[in-house]
């Protein structure tokens, strides 16, 4: 069922133009597509090939080639196909289809969500539509005529401009959209409902003027205004930092609620799940104005990292999706503050991209084989893929960088390209030799360096060595190297930055390129402590012997914000697993006091970023600490890392009010970085203080609910209620949950907030789960809800998943078995946490592996059979 990257061929056709006519009905919408093909004449042929068209989950009402309607014996047609035999080189078909999008559950093809019709086609999903070479390398230009109800769809909307508007009879209308850019059919978009839009303007730097709208329900006109100033910053920058202007007089952005993932950059015509672009002071936290601003961004940049230069097939997703990623960081990093952007980043990566690439389902930035394209929309072709695309822009510097992106985008502008002609590009623009550097794009896992050093006081010498090497994964023994940029500096004795090289440089970048080096530094006149990977200045684990009071010395001194916080999370690692083990053992738990001086001093530290301030307190997550462990034992990772939160609380605990008390101040709310910092303090010193088993945090978490003036406040005092250590919490945090419940029951997006802050609260077992599956407001067919509660427990609430009964697994076994026949997609995706069951105690991993072999028994989509059977292989 695999196919394979070197398999990959030309079509024997291509498609010059697509003319479209939905008429959308009651029951079902009949599709009427005319495309003008020519054969490829870079193949060669003995004679005209078959036209075979991928198209599923439609009927065929009838199949012309150039005016002859064609008998059942003139094509074939199975459950996937539809192929005929073309005379002539070039031809015009014509294909009537009838598709039922209200039946349509998968979100994949043309779907209804609420009372509109849309459409999702990346990757495969527009064979859902019609028959067509749904395959990224065919580009063609899209003409689109949509036929609705008038009264009940007043606005149809497809890719490019409107050319022309008409009423026809029984109430109906029809617009027609041409979009005068070859694009493949991933790109093709339909939207069909009662909508209302926001609009502005924004004025290109070439002095076009571009109408920019955002389509919504009329319930959510009040909260366009966040994504309508994200969209004008992203256009801008992308002038400003890339040269890349848009290039329609049209941008839109429709929100809906049924979406399998964030949002889709459709030609001219981006369509959203409505929970990142709707956001509103009160319904929204500053994670979410955050998350719509860099989603806008993202989107965005697809128009020319994605629409105007192409994949030339799935395997080369990475060439969009890293680039892009890379591209909405930076953005997202000039906007806020850059630090602590990437101290988020780096935390995503590390607890769940490397747990991805340690797995069963790890595979290269760019794979070489898939069952099922869909699950390959992950964290390695995203998040490491946009590492992959940082450490060339570190490489060859910015405006190497620039150099390379401006001859990728003028070379390949209207072409389907790959990963290796985005490194081309690289190469030829900066007269660099990356050749050892693609293995990052062919080798699965997460390489590791040991580093270790040695100071010659005689010869003032320091010498650095270090090792690489990087684990087995699926199908990979063996592993080729790495180019590896490394960013270090030496900090001398009193916490100055050493001069590395005679310029005076303190911060450099070593090529690891061998098995094994040593980089000798000289004129070094006393120890140095190294700071290393700087900016995390490539995806590896980095092994350094750093003691207790290394990493103290570097969170204070280090000029490289970001390792200040990684030596934070070093510390407070070593300090949580070694109680870890003294939970194993059943010994008595004693916090070491470096890290309650450690945080102490952060807390008092009044020239740091407040944002930088709340990073640093943040614990590592029971996900990242997991993976420091051979066999994981969640349970005690659960209790050491409660235990150092609570005595932190204990130990700072007037230090966190004083703090809390300073920044609890009413003023009107800004999602701007300064702010947020802020709030985000604020809301970290009472996740601290609600840990006590006393009632300082809970009355504080009262109040705060009670007198919150934006949703961040008031959904940070919940969840503290509902997580709050003393018992005098339960029936408070009952009462503002219930009056939560009672204000937003007509807001689907802050109600999924509701969910997922209760099936994440480690107090609530499965039973919580359950009976929320119950509540008025839940929909088991809806993604952002399934997710709010299965994935959220799952995902987060590790000790009541992995509950030694097996329940946690049962449930999700039986939910995913259910949502696999609505939804594949997100089946896969919620099916995640059972595929690391190997990492867990005996019983635990007969359990899942029992659960696991459970599901396959059923009759599976391919995107479970493929996660299912590569986790059991
Ligand atoms: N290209 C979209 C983005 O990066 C993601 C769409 C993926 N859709 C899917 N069905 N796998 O924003
Ligand atoms: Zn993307």
């Amino acid at each position: 069922r695999a196919i394979y990257l070197k398999d990959y061929q030309q079509p024997d056709y291509w498609i010059e133009t697509t003319h479209l006519v939905f008429d959308l009905g009651d029951e079902s919408t009949r599709v009427t597509s005319t495309l003008k093909f020519h054969l490829n004449t870079s193949k060669k042929h003995d004679q005209l090939p078959p036209l075979e068209l991928v198209g599923t989950d439609m009927e065929l009402i009838s199949v012309a080639i150039d005016g002859q309607v064609q008998t059942k014996e003139q094509y074939q047609i199975s459950k996937e196909r539809l192929i005929l035999q073309p005379v002539f080189e070039q031809f015009e078909t014509v294909i009537v289809n009838d598709i039922k999008p209200q039946e349509n559950t998968s979100l994949e093809g043309l779907y209804s969500s609420s009372s509109m019709f849309c459409t999702q086609c990346e990757a495969e999903g527009f064979r859902k539509i019609t028959y067509y070479l749904d395959r990224p390398d065919v580009m063609s230009v899209f003409t689109t005529t949509v036929i609705a109800d008038k009264e009940r769809f007043p606005v149809l909307l497809s890719n490019g401009n409107a050319i022309e508007r008409k009423d026809l009879d029984n109430g109906r209308h029809l617009v027609t959209w041409n979009d005068p850019f070859k694009k493949p059919a991933y790109l093709f978009a339909l939207v069909a409902g009662k909508l209302e839009f926001v609009e502005d303007t924004f004025t290109t730097m070439s002095g076009r003027e571009v109408t920019l709208r955002i389509f919504v329900e009329p319930h959510n006109i009040t909260k366009c205004d966040h994504a309508m100033v994200s969209l004008k910053k992203s256009m801008r920058w992308d002038e400003e930092v890339y040269g890349r202007e848009y290039d329609l007089d049209i941008f839109m952005i429709v929100a809906v609620d049924d979406f399998n993932m964030g949002a889709m950059e459709n030609k001219g015509l981006n369509i959203f799940n409505s929970s990142c672009v709707l956001a509103r002071p009160d319904t929204a936290t500053d994670a979410t104005f955050q998350r719509i601003e860099a989603i806008v961004a993202h989107e965005y940049f697809h128009n020319w990292s994605g629409n105007r230069v192409t994949c030339r097939d799935w395997f080369q997703l990475s060439l969009k999706e890293g680039f892009t990623v890379f591209r909405d960081a930076e953005f997202s990093a000039d906007m806020n503050s850059r630090t602590v952007k990437r101290v988020e980043d780096v935390n995503l990566l590390r607890s769940h991209q490397f747990v991805e690439d340690a797995g069963p389902m790890a595979h290269p930035i760019r794979p070489d084989s898939f069952i099922e394209i869909n699950n390959f929309y992950t964290l390695t072709v995203y998040e490491k893929g946009a590492e992959v695309v940082r450490m060339i822009h570190n490489i060859v510097g910015k405006e190497g960088f620039r150099k390379g992106t401006d001859l990728y985008f003028e070379r390949h502008d209207g072409q389907a390209v790959t990963c290796d002609d985005f490194v081309k590009a690289m190469e030829d623009a900066n007269g660099v030799d990356l050749t050892l550097f693609r293995n990052w794009y062919s080798q699965a896992g997460t390489p590791v360096l040991d580093v270790t050093d040695e100071y010659d006081e005689d010869a003032q010498e320091y010498r650095l060595t270090v090792k690489q090497s990087c684990p087995a994964t699926p199908g990979q023994e063996t592993k080729k190297l790495f180019h590896i940029p490394l960013e270090m500096g030496l900090l001398d004795g009193e916490g100055e930055p050493m001069p590395l090289d005679k310029s005076g440089l303190t911060t450099k970048v070593l090529d690891i390129k061998q098995p094994e080096e040593t980089f000798v530094f000289t004129g070094v006149d006393e120890r140095p402590l190294p700071s290393l990977l700087r900016g995390f200045s490539a995806p590896v684990h980095l092994n350094y012997d750093y003691s207790r009071e290394d990493l103290v010395f570097l969170m204070s001194y280090d000029e490289d914000g970001f390792n200040r916080w990684d030596s934070c999370q070093r510390l407070a690692i070593d300090i949580i697993m070694e109680l870890v083990g003294k939970v194993q053992k059943g010994e008595e738990l004693v916090l070491d006091s470096s890290l309650i001086e450690a945080f102490g001093k952060v807390l008092a530290d009044d020239s740091l970023d407040k944002a930088m301030v709340a990073e640093l307190l943040h614990l590592p997550s029971e996900t990242y600490l997991a993976e420091q462990m051979e066999v994981i034992d969640i349970d005690a990772i659960h209790q050491a890392r409660q235990f150092v939160k609570q005595s932190l609380a204990a130990a700072l605990k007037d230090q966190l009010v004083a703090v809390y008390n300073e920044l609890n101040i009413d003023k009107p709310y800004k999602p701007e970085a300064d702010d947020i910092a802020e709030r985000t303090l604020k809301n970290t010193c009472l996740g601290y203080l609600v840990e006590l088993d006393e009632e300082t945090g809970v009355q504080l978490a009262q109040a705060q609910y009670a007198g919150a003036g934006n949703m961040t406040d008031s959904m940070a005092a919940m969840s503290c209620l509902a997580s709050a250590e003393h018992a005098s919490s339960r029936p408070l945090a009952e009462k503002a949950l219930q009056e939560f419940a009672d204000k937003w029951a007509e807001d689907t997006n802050v109600i999924d907030m509701w969910f997922s802050t209760q099936a994440a609260c480690h107090h609530n077992g499965l039973e919580k789960v359950k009976e929320l599956m119950q509540h008025k407001a839940f929909d088991k067919k809806n993604p952002n809800k399934m997710r709010s509660l299965v994935g959220a427990f799952c995902g987060r609430n590790l000790v009541n998943f992995h509950d030694k009964s097996g329940s946690g697994y049962e449930f999700l076994a039986d939910e995913v078995i259910r949502i696999d026949a609505l939804n594949p997609q997100l089946a896969a995706r919620l099916i995640n946490p059972l595929t690391r069951w190997k990492r867990y105690d005996e019983e635990r991993r007969e359990l899942m592996q029992k659960v696991l072999k459970r599901i396959q028994q059923h009759e599976l989509s391919s995107d479970i059979f493929e996660v299912v059977s590569k986790s059991l292989a």
